[in-house]
């Protein structure tokens, strides 16, 4: 399973990177919007700085919703760095898009997915990740990893090279549900990564090895 990172934010991206555990960044407008980057020129180089921190794999969305503006906008986000994947929303031009990137080989994650059937249709266009957002699904009493079983079913029935990429991903049980249920990728925040860290029995565990060392080395 892979890990990606949902932030825009270079220190956050940083400790996860540092952690040895990362795969790959997503972003999108809001996020990029919380850390301030507004503008053609800050936003091309905030890429570029995540870029440079990660191996590979930052998505970074379009915000055109028109099939000319999302290739004119992917084509230029896909220049700044070949770790770029370029993050299309799941709309009518946007599966076209996907179809039309796919043949040029340029990378897509389809985003703000919410039912098998788009999971099927942005499969069929040749997305390279999709993003099934379980969190905002169980906002509204969904159950998001009902849907990722799904989806995770279909593609195996098919044998579709679209990776499940789990989004929205708001706490450590969303990413071990979504392990036990084969996504290929989750994306969350750090805390949550890290939070796969804490258990009391391991803090209790090694305090008491640090204690009977210390007693035995008087
Ligand atoms: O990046 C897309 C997704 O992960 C957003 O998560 O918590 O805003 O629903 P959230």
């Amino acid at each position: 399973m892979k890990f990606f990172i949902d932030t825009a934010n270079l220190e956050e991206i940083k400790e996860a990177y540092e952690l040895g555990v990362l795969d790959g960044v997503t972003t999108n407008p809001s996020l990029m919007a919380k850390e301030g980057i507004s503008g053609e020129d800050k936003v091309r180089n905030h890429y570029k700085a995540i870029c440079d921190i990660v191996d590979d794999k930052v998505s970074a969305e379009v915000i055109a919703t028109d099939f000319d503006g999302m290739i004119r906008e992917g084509k230029a986000l896909a220049k700044i760095d070949d770790k770029i994947v370029v993050k299309i929303p799941m709309i009518k031009d946007g599966i076209k898009a996907i179809k039309y990137f796919s043949s040029e080989g340029i990378r897509t994650n389809c985003t703000l997915v919410f039912s098998a059937g788009q999971a099927i249709l942005a499969a069929k266009a040749g997305a390279s990740y999709l993003s099934p957002f379980i969190g905002r699904l169980d906002d509204i009493a969904f159950d998001g990893l009902d849907l990722i079983a799904q989806i995770v079913h279909i593609y195996q029935n098919y044998g579709f090279e679209t990776e499940v990429l789990a989004a929205s991903v708001r706490h450590t049980m969303h990413l071990v549900k979504c392990a036990e249920l084969g996504a290929d990728v989750v994306t969350c925040p750090l805390k949550v990564i890290t939070g796969l860290l804490n258990h009391p029995l391991t803090d209790k565990g090694l305090a008491q090895f640090l204690a009977d060392h210390a007693k035995a080395n008087k």
